[in-house]
């Protein structure tokens, strides 16, 4: 029987790889204009939906960041984050973890304070929706190894509201290896690390195997060039590391949205998981993500759950928590 929307809206998950700035819907977007007196050249959803218009990591990007203007104070913050929160629990997340880019709101002028209190107030009242959320901090890869440094120097007083640190933007020329003593220093203060690897990129291999040989990444985000390794499958294979995978996302650069690779992984034993990496510029949150997959590759029930076993089993929470969620997993398979 193919899978359907309702299984997979109701299939308890975790999310794994979200930006949060990547939720601002265009309707918030205009609100928070208006809030804030930002004239953002669109008055309305549709003006602001046509300027996105993008078919590669640059080019999204050249949208995604100017976008982020409109985020200002502590509350706009909050409201980003509680929106979100809200839609993933309609989706039957169960745990988020997620990324914020902090180095994109202090390089014009917002204070580090204003947007992690912001983040962090929307996570605690969220709680109350049964929902359970923490945030990664990414560094830019295209800013400095020194700008990485100074954020992570201004992170770690608030360390206990961060439960990793993370690495995105422009991959282009901008390898791992640049931040390996920022991600050192984190590991150092108790923070899980990630890392992206986007999708075919220039040297999406030399940054895989930088980042699990040399940063010891416990998760890639996309990462799934890997197969053209089998060295490097063997390894997160052997070791458990996650790689996150957003087909939506990946369907802006890549009509197959890497799902032979998906299942590839999938079929070796790594623990490759699915989500929704920028929903409100990719067309759809993470049950949109599970049934897109789904539906284009005729996914067994078998092969949709073990996904998103895998969403929990590569989260960073305790094996009591994970074991609470497994059984929760469990039960809505065995009724649905
Ligand atoms: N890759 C790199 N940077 C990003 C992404 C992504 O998928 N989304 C938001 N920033
Ligand atoms: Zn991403």
């Amino acid at each position: 029987m193919p899978i359907t929307r309702e299984f997979t809206s109701g299939l308890p998950k975790a999310e794994l790889h979200v930006h949060i700035e990547g939720t601002l819907e265009p309707d918030l977007k205009l609100k928070l204009a208006q809030r804030n007196h930002i004239d953002i050249g669109q008055q309305t959803v549709e003006e602001v939906q046509k300027t996105y218009d993008y078919d590669d990591l640059a080019s999204f990007l050249a949208v995604y960041y100017p976008a982020m203007d409109v985020l200002q104070k502590e509350q706009d913050f909050y409201d980003l984050a509680f929106a979100y929160l809200e839609r993933a629990a309609t989706n039957n997340v169960r745990h988020v973890e997620m990324f914020f880019d902090p180095q994109a709101h202090t390089s014009r002028g917002i204070a580090f304070e204003t947007v992690l209190h912001g983040l962090h107030r929307a996570i605690v009242d969220a709680r109350a929706l049964n929902i359970d959320a923490a945030l990664i901090m990414c560094f830019l890869r295209d800013f400095t190894s020194e700008s990485a440094r100074q954020t992570l120097v201004e992170a770690l007083p608030y360390k206990d509201q961060l439960v990793g640190v993370g690495l995105d933007s422009d991959e282009h020329n901008n390898p791992p290896l640049k931040f390996a003593r920022q991600f050192a220093d984190a590991a150092a203060a108790g923070l899980h690390l990630t890392a992206h690897a986007d999708i075919d990129q220039k040297d999406s291999i030399e940054h895989i195997r930088q980042a699990l040989e040399i940063i010891g990444v416990e998760r890639l985000d996309h990462g799934t060039n890997i197969v053209e390794d089998p060295d490097l499958v063997d390894f997160v294979s052997k070791n458990q590391i996650g790689l996150t995978s957003c087909p939506l996302s990946n369907a802006f650069i890549s009509p197959e949205m890497k799902g032979k690779e998906v299942l590839e992984l999938l079929a070796k034993g790594v623990k490759v998981s699915i989500h929704s990496d920028d929903p409100a510029y990719f067309g759809g949150y993470i049950a949109d993500n599970y049934y897109a997959i789904a539906s284009k590759f005729d996914l067994t029930k078998e092969q949709v759950v073990q996904l998103a076993k895998n969403s929990f089993e590569s989260s960073w929470i305790s094996k009591e928590q994970k074991a609470l969620y497994l059984k929760e997993l469990d039960e809505y398979v065995a009724t649905h």
